[in-house]
């Protein structure tokens, strides 16, 4: 069973510039509910009751969400705003958070290598909370999903979906062999190749389980793409000297980290939650 679930959270967010000069973007509301806080309800259904946070400078505000506020608290009481408190503090109580801080911002890789005291020796999930991810249903979260599958193959996985060939230079792509339906052994992966270089179509996208040997591959990970240490190196390693799956995950993923994606989970969540409640 898995319990820990760590989330980088330190980059800038520039592509929503001026909002994220004062508001960390994984702040950034889907309607009324924080990015991050998707993520959280996403890994607390995967089982991952332990929530640790890479942040950065300018984040506070994630540490106040995942708080009680008495006085807010007290403020609402008895109106109909009351019940918009709830979901947060069902987190609150169910989950422990944890934070540390990245020193530099030297890509993914640090980042989740920088939890590793957070985490220790044991597997853990990775939620890059700019992806946005739904499953079939409201049961059927991608981390679930993955978990039930590190129970039964015990090694790395990573979430994988196939994009348009002209869009494999923003993700990590991997290749390998599908051995079940939407599972595969990898054997190839690149971070963001270039135009033309890309190994396949299956793109990764921020869900990982991840083995502790992860944290010893990346410290010996040297910068990769854009000068920065890439998880997906450090994954390639762990392909060929042990085993790494993906997955090609049920239901369906906003890049949230876009302001398209953003408008259309924006579409999306309004449409199942608010819409007819004007
Ligand atoms: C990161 C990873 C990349 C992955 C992507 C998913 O890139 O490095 O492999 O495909 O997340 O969102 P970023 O989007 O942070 O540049």
């Amino acid at each position: 069973m898995i319990t820990k679930c760590l989330f980088p959270a330190a980059g800038y967010g520039t592509r929503f510039l001026p909002a994220t000069k004062s508001i960390p973007k994984e702040m950034l509301p889907i309607v009324n509910k924080p990015l991050i806080q998707y993520g959280v309800e996403e890994a607390l259904q995967a089982g991952m009751h332990d929530i640790a946070i890479v942040t950065g400078k300018g984040k506070h505000a994630i540490e106040d969400l995942f708080d009680r506020n008495p006085v807010l608290e007290a403020a609402v009481a008895g109106s109909d705003k009351e019940r918009l408190l709830e979901n947060t503090n069902r987190l609150i109580a169910s989950c422990t958070f944890s934070y540390t801080r990245q020193k530099q911002m030297r890509g993914l890789g640090d980042a989740i290598l920088t939890g590793e005291p957070l985490i220790g020796d044991q597997p853990f999930g990775v939620v890059l909370a700019d992806d946005l991810c739904i499953g079939e249903n409201d049961h059927d979260g991608v981390l679930g999903q993955m978990a039930a599958l590190y129970a039964e193959h015990g090694c790395s996985l990573v979430a994988v979906e196939e994009v348009a060939p002209e869009e494999t230079h923003k993700y990590g792509v991997v290749a390998g062999v599908e051995i079940a339906p939407g599972l595969y052994e990898v054997h190839e992966m690149m971070e963001k190749p270039a135009p033309g270089e890309a190994p396949s179509n299956l793109a990764i996208i921020g869900r990982y389980i991840l083995t502790p040997r992860v944290f010893e591959l990346l410290r010996h990970t040297p910068p990769g793409r854009g000068g920065e240490v890439q998880i997906t190196d450090a994954l390639r390693r762990q392909a060929r000297e042990e085993r790494v799956l993906a997955w090609r995950f049920r239901g369906r993923r906003f890049d949230c980290g876009s302001v398209h994606g953003f408008v259309e989970a924006t579409n999306h969540f309004y449409r199942k939650c608010f819409a007819g409640s004007d």
